[in-house]
């Protein structure tokens, strides 16, 4: 029998196979597999637990022990005099394995390291959390003895230790195969947990923070164990955004996360396979659930996408989508207050709120980035058609019309480009405007294994700092204060595009060079939009040396929304608004015309709803904290003639729409997320529900004005967009044309550049009502150089109050390595810490930093 690699990673090149011997079948694999998978190609079982396809072998719980014997110089075969580990063992030709099913010698291996295993484990499998779905039980049935032959006292510990406030640990279940460990070290490069202690007191638990080199960092709130702890008194919460994955692959009931612990069993939940909504990854989850109740959301395996991972936000934070604030029922704005009413009622006052809208100068559409691809689609089409406008965008966010173009010319209608495996095996990866563990944390793991593996991949970013995870990539930085990326990346173009050698170049400290190899990739996120000319520069990057470009949102929804064009100047498949024969395709394919019309932007929109240029907007899911000016959008939208919205829970665009009509959250509809990389991500429903989609809304909606969206289903839907996107966008795509440079600010005393992005745990309505999660995440600090922090007298500790015309946010000050001068760091929307909202300022704005209180001042020790 000849056994190939699964792996959809591997090269199709010739492999060189090994044939040997396993319980008396004859097999071929290729060189360098080890035996426990050999075994798992031919089919054969082996009971393990510290074993796991993505982790290095460790042989650290010795349950996969199996007999080998082995050729010699002369050729004869002879046993090996103790069994062995076939997770660490790789196959060799002539070799013989036998396993538990073909020797006695294996057989009792394996059942002695089960007795010793359950020697101390509890018998508390009917309170477990893992009971049902747990390995130890499943293979004390398969591979152990019948019965114990132990009598003595099994030892116990104080329980459970919160490694943080959401990952809880119950020692005395423990195995000891450190699989979460070689996670956090391996996988997530996150050394919060490790082994203590030696012998029967081996114990998993925290470190010392300044055992494990991680003094000097902001943490988050420290909580105590609930137990008293005999090993882990130290200090540092488990604080990885990926602590989560730990609990699944603890193959006992060691680890548990503190929001399901005792609130479900495993025979009781119904699976729903789905794909994660916080970020743009498109990360494969099971949704756990029970009589119409999510109670957990678990990694899906997806090889391509995210393997076996997922983060903490996509994991733990489902319950937003039935919160309290759930909107149920259509609502209607009657002397000012919101009241229920029927469906019909609802639509037919929208659709003739916003027939007289349009009379009254048009209606502005601002769909937000939650959106799936056939509510994108449906969005799109209901502003062309049944509002008869191109003033429609998806970007709550910082955003430009250099951006907008680059979408245009770049990522619409491009289809898969770079991919997560292209990023592991690429020379070399350049982050620009992309924080990729605060932003799309599935995407850091990815680069992180290629940094790490055999890749060796180089990572640079153009940042103010170096983070915590461009370190962990051993990633460099190329510092830059924010508005200034588009230098960088002039200066790269020259340097490798433009014949210069790296030690001509104005940066020839830094060699960058394997940025021009063959697979080089560019990966700018959406901050770049508040950075002038630096799109273009990007693109200009990659034409110069070669390298491939991708763009990564923060959001499940923008990419789709691209290729839907819910952009002012762009139709779906990347047609330009302005181009008759692209509208002449869109048209044919809708059955109706197209308006030529340019569009207004965001902010465009927003400034003609305040002055009344517009008559009304039509709102999806967007949060007005997250424009750059929450207080302006407030007042457009107080301001607007008539405002539809269409909102999942109670918002403050609902708190001031004339028309609420409720739609479905995902957990409760099937749909599909266009992915960064261009991937279609679809996903059923995992509950029942009557709530409907963006897309069936629209179509009801669409009908008041003789239009037919063609999206009543998914169904519908699906077919609606195979249609407009029936052939390729072949014409003119638009041209990027660098943002007009802003003017250098001049600091002047006390003042500092501001740069800021959101953390991916913080104050975002998508982690409402998850407590354990929140406490996980990283206070808000304000990060300077030390030049920086002397000029404003402040030193490392000090709490600074960074401020503005508008408002002011106090933080602790954190003194930073290599830090850009003249700039000052926020998170920029953690709790406390709003800074759209509190200073109306965005990335590249000057701020003023004071001292609020000085170190030697606080009573309370530091804050950090
Ligand atoms: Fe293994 Fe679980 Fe113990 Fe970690 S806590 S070493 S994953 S048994
Ligand atoms: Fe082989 Fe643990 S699975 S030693």
């Amino acid at each position: 029998m000849t056994v190939t690699t699964n792996n959809p990673s591997t090269e199709a090149a010739p492999v060189e196979l090994v044939t040997f011997t396993i319980d008396g079948t004859e097999i071929s694999v290729p060189k360098g597999t080890l035996i426990i998978r050999a075994a798992e190609q031919a089919g054969i079982q082996i009971p393990r637990f510290c074993d796991h396809p993505l982790l290095a072998p460790a042989g650290a719980c010795r349950q996969c022990l199996v007999e080998v014997s082995m050729p010699d110089r002369e050729g004869n075969v002879r046993p090996m005099p103790k069994p062995q580990a076939s997770c660490t063992m790789t196959v060799a030709p002539g070799m013989i394995v036998k396993t538990q099913h073909t020797s006695a010698v294996a057989d009792k291996a394996q059942q002695g390291v089960m007795e010793l295993l359950l020697m101390n484990h509890p018998l508390d499998c009917p309170v477990c959390d893992k009971g049902g779905e747990c390995p130890l039980q499943n293979q004390a049935m398969s591979n152990g003895r019948p019965d114990s032959r132990f009598t003595d006292v099994k030892r116990t510990f104080p329980k459970p230790i919160a490694l943080s406030t959401q990952i809880l640990l119950d020692r005395e279940r423990c195995v000891l195969c450190q699989r979460c460990t070689r996670f956090s070290e391996e996988i997530a490069g996150d050394a919060f947990i490790a082994l203590q202690d030696r012998g029967a007191h081996q114990q998993i638990g925290r470190f010392d923070e300044g055992v494990l080199g991680f003094a000097g960092e902001p943490v988050g709130p420290v909580d105590r164990p609930v137990g008293e702890a005999t090993n882990d008194t130290s200090g540092r919460p488990f604080s990885s955004y990926y602590s989560g994955n730990t609990v699944q692959i603890c193959p006992v009931g060691a680890l548990t996360g503190a929001g399901y612990r005792f609130r479900g069993r495993p025979f009781d939940l119904v699976s729903t396979e789905s794909i994660a909504e916080h970020d743009s990854c498109g990360s494969a989850i099971r949704i756990d659930h029970r009589r119409g109740q999510v109670l957990r959301r678990l990694s899906g395996e997806d090889p391509v996408v995210n393997e076996e991972w997922i983060t903490d936000k996509d994991r733990f934070a489902f319950t937003w989508q039935s919160s309290a604030d759930r909107i149920t029922t259509p609502l209607v704005r009657e002397n000012g207050e919101l009241r229920p009413a029927s469906w019909v009622e609802a639509l037919e006052i929208a659709a003739a709120g916003l027939t007289q809208a349009r009379q009254d100068g048009g209606v502005g559409v601002l769909p937000g980035g939650r959106l799936t691809v056939e509510d994108a689609f449906a969005w799109s089409r209901f502003a062309r058609t049944a509002l008869g406008t191109n003033d429609v965008d998806q970007r709550s966010r910082v955003h430009s019309a250099e951006e907008a173009a680059f979408l245009a010319h770049v990522v619409a209608g491009s289809g898969v480009g770079v991919t997560f495996g292209d990023l592991e095996q690429a020379p070399a990866v350049l982050l620009v405007g992309l924080e990729a563990e605060e932003e799309a944390g599935i995407t850091f793991l990815r680069l992180r294994k290629g940094a790490t593996g055999k890749a060796g991949t180089k990572v640079f970013a153009v940042a103010p700092y170096a983070t915590r995870g461009l370190t962990r990539m051993n990633g460099t930085l190329l510092p830059a204060a924010p508005g200034t990326e588009a230098e960088w990346l002039t200066s790269l173009t020259t340097t490798l595009g433009g014949g210069l050698s790296p030690a001509d170049a104005p940066t020839s400290d830094i060699d960058t060079s394997a940025l021009a190899q063959p697979g080089a990739v560019i990966l700018v996120g959406e901050r770049l939009a508040g950075s002038p000319g630096a799109y273009a520069a990007a693109l200009g990057l990659a034409e110069a040396t070669g390298a491939r470009l991708a763009w990564i949102p923060r959001r499940a929804g923008e990419r789709g929304g691209v290729e839907a064009g819910l952009l002012p100047g762009l139709l779906p498949g990347g047609r330009p608004v302005a181009d008759a024969a692209a509208r002449a395709e869109v048209a044919q394919a809708w059955g109706t015309e197209v308006p030529e019309t340019p569009g207004r932007d965001t902010a465009g929109i927003l400034a003609a709803l305040a002055d009344g240029t517009l008559g009304g907007a039509v709102v999806g899911g967007v949060e007005l904290a997250d424009l750059p000016d929450p207080a302006a959008a407030r007042a457009a939208l107080d301001a607007a003639g008539f405002v539809v919205s269409l909102e999942v829970r109670a918002s403050e665009v609902t708190e001031r729409a004339d028309i609420v009509l409720p739609v479905a959250p995902p957990v409760e509809r099937a749909g599909s997320y266009w992915n960064w990389e261009g991937r279609v991500r679809s996903f059923g429903a995992a509950l029942e529900s009557s709530a409907l989609p963006d897309h069936r809304v629209l179509h009801v909606l669409a009908q008041h004005f003789d239009v037919d969206l063609q999206a009543a289903s998914p169904t519908d839907a699906h077919l609606s967009i195979a249609v407009t996107q029936r052939s390729a966008w072949a014409g003119d795509r638009l041209a990027v044309e660098a943002g007009a440079p802003a003017e250098p600010p001049t600091i002047g005393p006390g003042q500092a550049v501001l740069a800021t992005w959101r953390l991916q745990l913080d104050a975002g309505r998508g982690q409402d009502g998850e407590q354990f999660l929140a406490g996980t995440a990283k206070r808000p600090v304000a990060r300077m150089s030390a030049a920086t922090a002397a000029g404003f007298g402040a030193a490392d500790g000090d709490r600074v109050t960074v401020s503005t015309q508008r408002g002011a946010i106090e933080a602790p000050a954190v003194v930073t390595d290599g830090m850009v001068d003249g700039v000052v760091w926020l998170p920029l929307n953690s709790a406390g810490c709003r800074v759209h909202d509190t200073l109306g300022a965005a990335a590249g704005d000057l701020v003023t930093v004071t001292v609020a209180v000085a170190v030697a001042d606080r009573s309370e020790g530091t804050a950090r």
